[in-house]
């Protein structure tokens, strides 16, 4: 059984309580929130993302699934702590080097919240294996980090597919979490490969009736 994470990327100023609620009704698994730091991508989300994220937390009682595209990792994690939410996601690209890594997965887990790593469509899975025994979930992106409404990379299915093939041959249990571009035309392929937790914006947000998107994702 996938999962949906809606990204409020693109929600409507405004429109924030109207949203929320009716992706709750629609049956959203998680609100993915997507925290851009204006260094790590061009765009700044990150004022606005905290916003959303606590008034959220007031007033809905899904999980929060935090992906950071940020460079300073830890002191986004402090600040997203706050909001108690059920991931938090990191770049591997935005680490220095493996020590940091492992260093912000202990850090978050600490902090009694579950770590995903997040890597980009072009960084390898040889340079992530490795921290796959201590996290919860790994996000690939199937575009380049940075804003919604983009096409998703044909050749990230691949990597999806031997992830999967990876964690099984392993067993290892984690998430795979796929993000960017993933709409009614692609959901099938993504989730044949291995994804579990589909991540969408534009085509739920962009939708008249939430729940038939999210519906069809789920199928
Ligand atoms: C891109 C974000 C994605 C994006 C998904 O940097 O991480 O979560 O908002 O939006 P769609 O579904 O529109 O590609
Ligand atoms: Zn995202």
């Amino acid at each position: 059984m996938v999962e949906v994470s809606t990204s409020i990327l693109t929600m409507e100023k405004g429109e924030e309580t109207k949203t929320i609620f009716a992706l709750e009704t629609a049956k959203t698994d998680y609100f993915h929130i997507d925290v851009m730091d204006g260094k790590f991508v061009e765009k700044n989300t990150y004022k606005k993302m905290l916003e959303n994220s606590s008034y959220i937390k007031r007033i809905s009682n899904l999980p929060l699934d935090v992906h950071l595209m940020v460079e300073d990792v830890k002191n986004a994690v402090d600040d997203f702590l706050a909001v108690e939410p059920n991931i938090i996601t990191f770049h591997y690209e935005a680490c220095k080097d493996k020590k940091e890594v492992l260093d912000m997965i202990k850090y978050i887990k600490e902090n009694n919240c579950k770590v995903g790593l997040a890597i980009k469509p072009k960084t390898k899975l040889d340079d992530i294996y490795e921290f796959l025994p201590y996290i919860h979930m790994c996000l690939v992106m199937t575009v380049e980090p940075g804003k919604g409404g983009q096409k998703l990379i044909p050749e990230t299915v691949d990597k999806v597919r031997n992830l999967k093939k990876y964690i099984e041959d392993n067993n290892i249990e984690i998430d795979i979490e796929v993000d960017g571009g993933i709409n009614l035309a692609t959901v099938d392929t993504v989730k044949q490969a291995g994804a579990n937790i589909l991540v969408s914006g534009t085509a739920i947000l962009m939708a008249k009736d939430y729940k038939v998107i999210i519906d069809e994702l789920k199928k």
